[in-house]
């Protein structure tokens, strides 16, 4: 027989994920049971299928889902050795999967099976879990949704807890769902529709109860000096406080970072008790990996000084490392995975905001995400009751559990540039665009700066979402345009380690038609352009004491002298000296300044299809679509010089190979013996 049990368990569960209130991002898991035949055998054969392993209920396909055997998923109920050994039967889940099984079954998937119903729900939404992590929870439980919803102590997920609420199912054969303590919900149903209507009853009960009965100032009264700032105010503090931010956020490791200055985290850090609530850490066990169990709080009021904030952060993390390795040494036992480095994930400025932090920037992003449902739960359990946790021993069984340690062992190994945070000037066209894609595919976030905010924006759109390029507009030589470029950056993805100087453009012209204005347009735009945003990110990577690469895309004519070129090739030859200065200035900060000697680029030039090589073809006899071609015939390796032929220089000096090198010139001119470095 054929069965659309599946089909409606995604239909379901895409439902559900797509409303923020009904579960945090990838948290929570679904599951249906239904019969299908048997192809070994032709009988019918029950089965379970549930949300695998990883992934988000949002967008969850079928290819998401385990596929187990419910015959033999429950067989294990007779095998199973108990509370102390539960973590094994994570591993006996792969002998009950139905042909190649899907996804890997997740540490819920004893729930699923083991509840008598059809379709089971398991999500963290934040009006749940706000009873959930009430002091009085299971009192709550009892007056919010009468006998209909039941109370199940914390326990941290696995076999047992599959077991303790199939058990609560039995004993309330009334009940729809349950309150799992300090935790989130489950709810199931004979039909998929009826616990999807179930879940949402309870989460749509929960969060009326608390709009109707909370109290009214849940994070106690304003503190005085702690609301927030204007906007542009306190996004340029933000901007100013990032390099020092990310600096203490990448001590052990580096971390791409995300800004958020919501009304929900300025609200909680205008409040009295946010020094006592952000004191308590977060509960759902699906934050501790990605938020730490406490952020780190500034505990200066919004117009602190930028100098007096950074030296206060300072003190700040020391602290949070001492205190991070106290939570580590207290709680760790023979066989725990080692400390994975103490620095906090989350880190909030009252007036400002909150910077969260992961390996790249989806995971810095969601980590933020999560804070906000902490700050929503933490609301709701104070509206009602006492905010009141899972104590410390709990968390860190959950932060420093094997089974997620083996999840993060099998990850694959991270790209060559992953966490690193590039700035390409003049990345809309040409060879910009081509070093911002080859810089992505290698791992970097890349903000793309040019002139052309429009195609900036749709460069970035080629590249990918927001996660991993962002288009900003910027003159390079306006110096505040450059700053605010430079911001946007920082504001964006939480740093920067890599700039690429590339913005330009080609006049060409004798020296007795060169205008003054032309002169200076050249001058602008490249010496004065490149010396600018240098500048700026040189303060910013000085104060992030991480190291960093500036790159020049500076040009054949910096050495070689022809005709018709004095105002480019004078100001390319600037550029040139440029990376020799900085490199010479900024090597004791670890930061490596190149560049690169392009020559007769025509493919995707903006330069070349916006007259020039129209010009140069009839000056040189030939056809424009093959004027590539022709300098190729003009090289040493008969070869056309590409875009990507650029960028993958740029890669070669900022990428894992080339790290003792600074000060240097790469030609990638298909050989031009006149141009030679010596
Ligand atoms: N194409 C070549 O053969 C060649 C050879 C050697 C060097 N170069 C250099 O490579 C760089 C890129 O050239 P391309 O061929 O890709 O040209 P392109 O015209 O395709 O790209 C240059 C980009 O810079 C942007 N830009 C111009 N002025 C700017 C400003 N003031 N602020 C911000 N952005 C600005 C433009 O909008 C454009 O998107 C230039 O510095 C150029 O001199 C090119
Ligand atoms: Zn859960």
């Amino acid at each position: 027989m054929t069965d659309n049990t599946p089909a409606e368990l995604i239909a379901r569960s895409n439902r559900l994920g797509a409303d923020p209130r009904n579960t945090n991002y990838a948290g929570g898991n679904t599951s249906a049971k239904g019969i299908e035949t048997d192809p070994v055998t032709g009988e019918d054969v029950e089965l379970l299928w549930v949300k695998g392993s990883g992934g988000d209920l949002g967008t969850l396909k079928e290819s998401g889902l385990a596929v187990l055997r419910l015959d033999r998923m429950r067989a294990l109920v007779d095998v199973y050795p108990g509370l102390d050994r539960e973590d094994e039967m994570v591993a006996a889940f792969d002998y009950c999967l139905h042909g190649k099984g899907g996804a890997a079954p997740s540490i819920d998937t004893a729930m699923h099976g083991l509840v008598d119903a059809k379709h089971v729900d398991h999500l963290h939404p934040d009006s749940g879990i706000a009873i959930a992590t009430a002091a009085d929870g299971e009192q709550l439980t009892a007056t919010v949704f009468g006998g209909q919803v039941v109370w199940v102590p914390w326990r941290r997920p696995g076999f047992q807890l599959g077991l303790d609420i199939a058990q609560i199912k039995a004993e309330n054969p009334d009940a729809i769902g349950c309150i799992l303590g300090g935790h989130g919900i489950t709810a199931w149903g004979d039909t998929s529709d009826e616990a999807e209507k179930n879940s949402l009853w309870i989460i749509e009960t929960a969060a009326a109860y608390i709009e109707a009965n909370s109290r009214p100032e849940p994070f106690g009264p304003a503190l005085d000096g702690y609301a927030a700032l204007p906007e542009a105010e306190r996004r340029a503090k933000a901007a100013a406080l990032v390099p020092t931010i990310r600096s203490i956020a990448s001590q052990d490791k580096p971390m791409v970072g995300h800004f958020t200055d919501s009304d929900v985290v300025l609200d909680f850090l205008a409040a009295a008790e946010h020094p006592r609530l952000t004191a308590l850490g977060t509960s759902c066990p699906d934050h501790f990996l990605r938020t730490k169990v406490k952020p780190l709080v500034l505990d200066l009021p919004a117009d602190a000084s930028v100098e007096d904030s950074i030296a206060r952060l300072r003190e700040l993390h020391v602290a949070y490392r001492e205190d991070y390795q106290g939570y580590y040494d207290r709680n760790a036992v023979e066989g725990s995975p080692a400390i994975r480095g103490a620095d906090p994930l989350i880190v909030l400025v009252p007036g400002v905001g909150m910077f969260s932090f992961g390996k790249d920037k989806q995971t810095a992003r969601v980590a933020g995400e999560f804070y906000v449902n902490a700050i929503n739960v933490m609301r709701g359990a104070e509206g009602l009751s006492t905010y009141a946790p899972i104590d410390e021993a709990e968390k860190f069984r959950i932060e420093y559990w094997a089974l997620e340690e083996a999840k993060l062992q099998r990850m694959p190994a991270p790209k060559p540039l992953a966490t690193r945070i590039a700035l390409v000037t003049g990345a809309a066209s040409g060879i910009g665009k081509a070093i911002a894609k080859k810089l992505a595919a290698q791992g970097a976030v890349v903000a793309i700066a040019d002139l052309n905010l429009e195609k900036a924006q749709a460069a970035a759109a080629e590249i990918g979402g927001t996660d991993v390029a962002i288009g900003v507009q910027a003159d390079v030589s306006d110096e505040d345009a450059v700053q605010a470029a430079v911001d946007a950056t920082l504001l964006a993805f939480g740093g920067l380690d890599l700039v690429v100087n590339n913005a330009g453009l080609s006049l060409s012209k004798s020296l007795l038609d060169t205008t003054v204005a032309d002169w200076d347009l050249q001058h602008n735009v490249m010496a004065k352009g490149s010396f600018l945003v240098s500048r700026t990110a040189a303060k910013v990577l000085i104060e992030q004491g991480l190291g960093g690469d500036i790159v020049y895309i500076s040009s054949k004519n910096s050495v070689f002298a022809g005709p018709n070129n004095i105002a480019y090739s004078a100001t390319k030859a600037d550029q040139a000296h440029q990376v020799r200065l900085l490199a010479a200035e900024l090597g004791g900060h670890g930061v490596r300044v190149n560049g690169i000697n392009p020559d007769g680029v025509v493919q995707g030039s903006g330069i070349f299809s916006s007259g020039w090589g129209a010009n140069r073809a009839a000056v040189y006899g030939v056809d424009e679509k093959d004027l590539g071609a022709f300098y190729a015939q003009r090289t040493l390796l008969k070869r056309e010089v590409l875009p990507d032929h650029v960028a993958n220089a740029v890669y070669a000096l900022v990428g894992p190979d080339l790290t003792q090198t600074t000060g240097l010139h790469i030609p990638v001119d298909a050989g031009v013996a006149a141009a030679f470095l010596r």
